[in-house]
């Protein structure tokens, strides 16, 4: 008889186990400008979650706390059941093997041509033969659109061709778990909608959790199951998509009013 090695632990409620992203009671202050005042957050396996909010509310500085980037003065953030605060360096790149970011600003490396910028994470976690990372490489940028740069410098590159290579290397691992920082920002509204119907696309596969951050309706309407509203480092309002986007609520109102889409 199979024999197999259980890693979930069974103790705990089927609801528990299926939170795949925790923030309990987080706080972030960069010295004495307070960014996340007591954040609490959840992200179910299997859903996307859309973070929407003003200019300097702290999307970008949550989306760094799950990757492990920064650790909270207070309060706890938990990914897959780790304590991001205290994680191991092992462990953390044992995660990270399973999760894909794009950074609002692509962070592209900018010595490393596109193709070396997208194959980096297969050559830096895995074994992958060198082969299959190049057909893996050429795989990914067809699906962002970006056929035939391989050979480019980031340098040569718009900032809308920056962010698709970005996004090609988020997905190079085929990541369970996959972090968007405005996907969309900087692109005209043909890739804009291409990369929204991607972004959905992959989250119909079997159990792809995601979080993206947007300003734009569009990309909510295309992409989220859950919307919330961060303001100062706070949800302050929360629902499924269509509940969200019927909400009279006033900030959500001041929100979307100031917002261009
Ligand atoms: N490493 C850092 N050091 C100091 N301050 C920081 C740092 N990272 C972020 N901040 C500050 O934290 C606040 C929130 O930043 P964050 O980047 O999370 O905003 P955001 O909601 O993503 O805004 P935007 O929509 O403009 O991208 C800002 O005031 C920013 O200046
Ligand atoms: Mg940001």
């Amino acid at each position: 008889m199979e024999t197999r090695t259980e890693t979930v632990d069974r103790s705990a409620p089927a609801a528990e186990r299926d939170v795949v992203i925790r923030f309990e009671n987080v706080s972030k202050r960069f010295g004495s400008k307070v960014v996340l005042d007591g954040l609490n957050l959840e992200v179910f396996r299997g859903e996307t979650l859309v973070i929407m909010g003003p200019s300097g509310t702290g999307k970008s500085v949550t989306l760094r706390h799950v990757i492990g980037l920064m650790k909270p003065d207070s309060g706890r953030v938990t990914v897959e059941g780790h304590d991001m605060g205290k994680i191991r360096p092992k462990e953390l790149a044992e995660l990270r093997r399973n999760m894909g970011y794009l950074f609002q600003d692509a962070a592209l490396i900018n010595w490393l041509n596109v193709r070396d910028n997208v194959a980096l994470p297969l050559r830096e976690n895995t074994d992958m033969e060198e082969d299959e990372i190049l057909q893996r490489v050429e795989a990914k940028l067809d699906l962002v659109h970006l056929p035939d740069i391989l050979d480019k410098m980031p340098s040569e590159l718009s900032g809308g061709m920056r962010k698709r290579v970005g996004l090609a290397r988020a997905l190079i691992t085929e990541p369970k778990l996959i972090l968007y920082d405005e996907p969309n920002a900087g692109l005209d509204p043909e890739i804009s909608a291409s990369i929204n119907a991607l972004i959905r696309d992959i989250q119909k596969q079997l159990e792809i959790t995601s979080v993206v951050i947007t300003h734009l309706l569009s990309c909510v309407r295309t992409v989220a199951n859950r919307v919330v509203l961060l303001e100062k480092g706070k949800v302050v309002l929360e629902g499924k998509k269509d509940e969200f986007l019927a909400s009279k609520h006033p900030r959500l109102l001041q929100f979307l009013g100031d917002s261009d889409d």
